[in-house]
């Protein structure tokens, strides 16, 4: 009896459970959108559809759209087609919508008012121009507050296109933007509406603008995104430092790489050295084929700095001993940032300096490998205390820190030098040594000292006649010879 009981009550259970499921996923029946063009198409899998790259010529229409509803759509990959005009789509849960990689020269007004939860938009690598790339884009839904907004969008990448400008209010309807790349666009220079657009995103914290052949930031650029932390403007044309920089007070990256500055040093006006940035925490300045000079104080202003790129710059001869050297209010003593990686291979340095950096045991990571370096007294200080500080980051590491000058150790690793606890000498790099140079001033000093009482005693000879022996004729033959005419004159008179 009492198993009959527990039989039934088991099967109820079952039954129970079964006839839940099949409730909840009763909604889920309408499959409808699989049979939709869109997903004919593409490959619709849980809440992504992907579209990449299948010769789409046409983008979809705002009822092929919506028959995606069903499935919930949060990502659309429609990367590498073949379309040029985006259309208004449907309401949809999207939040990542790729449109890069196609042919896209125009964007229907509204085109994206039915994402409301759209947060990131890639239109990189396409042919949006400025004429005809209009604010209206990018309209949302109407808002009592705000103007039409598209109030999740954080993220929206139009890199590489073909903008040499950006409407003034581009961005109006992304006043919550926090990332922008305008990578690869010909913006040669950042015109008046372009600075206004910029200012027009408060909120902004990545800001990407490599490779767009401007050669100057404009005063007031930096000055409204006051969150901004990381900003690439590598591969342009920038020729000095820019100094707009400093309004960037919560800048922590900074890619500054390939482009055409000479010379930093804070005691110059043609060429300063960079602004007080105190949040900054990695710079890169690589590449940068016309660097020739780090002078003192140029990276002073960095305080905080932990993550130095300063690696293949070809022509980079000196890094000032106090180029990251910070004087204080009096100027007595100096302030180091505490740095934790310094990279500096493959530039054109003949040496490190010790002064460099105040805590060299501090370092978690260090390059300073592809140098030529100069192997004398003035370097011993590498031999004997950096190598083991590179050493001890990674075996064998300081084989690559080879000596160049003088001639005589060519080639030898600094590491070796270290391993035989060699002491080198003060050899300059063109081979002289000084101390072989004091030996010939001491040399001629003595022949000099020599030399006088030897020609005096000559003299004296000379003068006495002693020398006429020797087929010379001393001062007496000549007065003798004057006296010995006088006598003939005077017949004549
Ligand atoms: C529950 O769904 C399954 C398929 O998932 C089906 O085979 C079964 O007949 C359904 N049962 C009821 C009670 O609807
Ligand atoms: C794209 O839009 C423009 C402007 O509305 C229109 O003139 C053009 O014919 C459209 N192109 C295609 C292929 O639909
Ligand atoms: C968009 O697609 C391209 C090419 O397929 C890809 O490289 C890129 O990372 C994608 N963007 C996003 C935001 O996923
Ligand atoms: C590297 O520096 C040396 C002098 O220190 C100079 O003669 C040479 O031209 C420099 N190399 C390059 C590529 O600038
Ligand atoms: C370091 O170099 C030495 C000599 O060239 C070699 O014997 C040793 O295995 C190397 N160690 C590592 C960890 O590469």
């Amino acid at each position: 009896m009492a198993w009959r009981v527990i039989s039934v009550l088991v099967l109820g259970c079952v039954f129970i459970v079964v006839n839940c499921e099949n409730a909840t996923e009763a909604p889920k029946v309408d499959n409808t959108w699989k049979e939709t063009g869109i997903c004919r198409k593409c490959i619709c899998k849980d809440d992504k559809v992907n579209c990449l790259d299948q010769g789409i010529t046409e983008y979809f229409k705002t009822e092929e759209w919506a028959n995606l509803k069903p499935m919930k759509p949060v990502t659309i990959d429609m990367s590498e087609n073949l379309f040029t005009n985006v259309t208004v789509m449907a309401e949809l849960p999207v939040q990542v919508l790729n449109l890069s990689h196609c042919a896209i020269e125009f964007i229907e007004t509204a085109s994206f008012k039915g994402l409301q939860q759209m947060k990131q938009l890639d239109l990189s690598h396409n042919k949006l121009t400025t004429e005809r790339l209009s604010p209206h884009a990018f309209e949302g839904r109407y808002s009592p507050e705000k103007y039409e907004p598209l109030n999740a969008m954080r993220v929206l990448n139009l890199a590489h296109n073909q903008l040499h400008s950006l409407h003034q209010d581009l961005f109006e309807h992304m006043p919550e933007l926090t990332e922008l790349d305008l990578s690869g666009n010909p913006i040669t220079t950042l015109d008046h509406v372009t600075v206004i657009a910029i200012s027009s995103l408060p909120m902004m914290k990545i800001l990407r603008m490599r490779s767009c052949g401007f050669d100057d930031i404009p005063d007031k650029f930096l000055h409204t995104p006051r969150f901004l932390e990381r900003l690439d403007i590598s591969d342009n044309k920038l020729t000095v430092v820019p100094q707009e920089l400093v309004e960037a007070k919560s800048l922590i990256f900074l890619n500054l790489n390939q482009n055409p500055i000479k010379e930093m040093d804070a005691t110059s006006k043609d060429n300063p050295g960079f602004p007080v940035l105190r949040k900054l925490q990695e710079l890169h300045m690589c590449n940068m084929e016309q660097l020739t000079r780090i002078g003192p104080g140029a990276l002073a202003g960095l305080q905080t700095v932990q993550r130095l790129h300063i690696s293949f710059n070809p022509q980079l001869r000196s890094v000032h001993p106090r180029a990251l050297a910070r004087a204080d209010d009096i100027g007595e003593t100096y302030d180091w940032p505490l740095v934790k990686e310094l990279y500096l291979q493959s530039n054109n340095l003949s040496e490190i300096d010790s002064r460099f950096l105040s805590r060299w045991d501090l370092l978690e990571k260090i390059d300073v490998s592809n140098n030529p370096y100069l192997c004398d007294c003035s370097t011993q200080w590498m031999v004997d205390m950096l190598v083991p500080v590179v050493e001890h980051k990674r075996v064998n590491a300081s084989e690559k820190m080879v000596c160049q000058e003088p001639v005589e150790m060519r080639g030898y690793t600094m590491k070796h030098l270290h391993d035989i606890h060699r002491t080198m000498r003060c050899v300059d790099k063109y081979g002289n040594r000084p101390e072989k140079d004091g030996a010939i001033l001491l040399g001629t000093l003595i022949g000099v000292l020599l030399a006088v009482p030897i020609m005096f005693s000559l003299m004296l000879l000379w003068r006495n006649g002693y020398c006429s022996w020797l087929g010379l004729r001393g001062p007496v033959d000549v007065s003798r010879a004057f006296y010995k005419r006088a006598p003939n004159d005077d017949n004549y008179i």
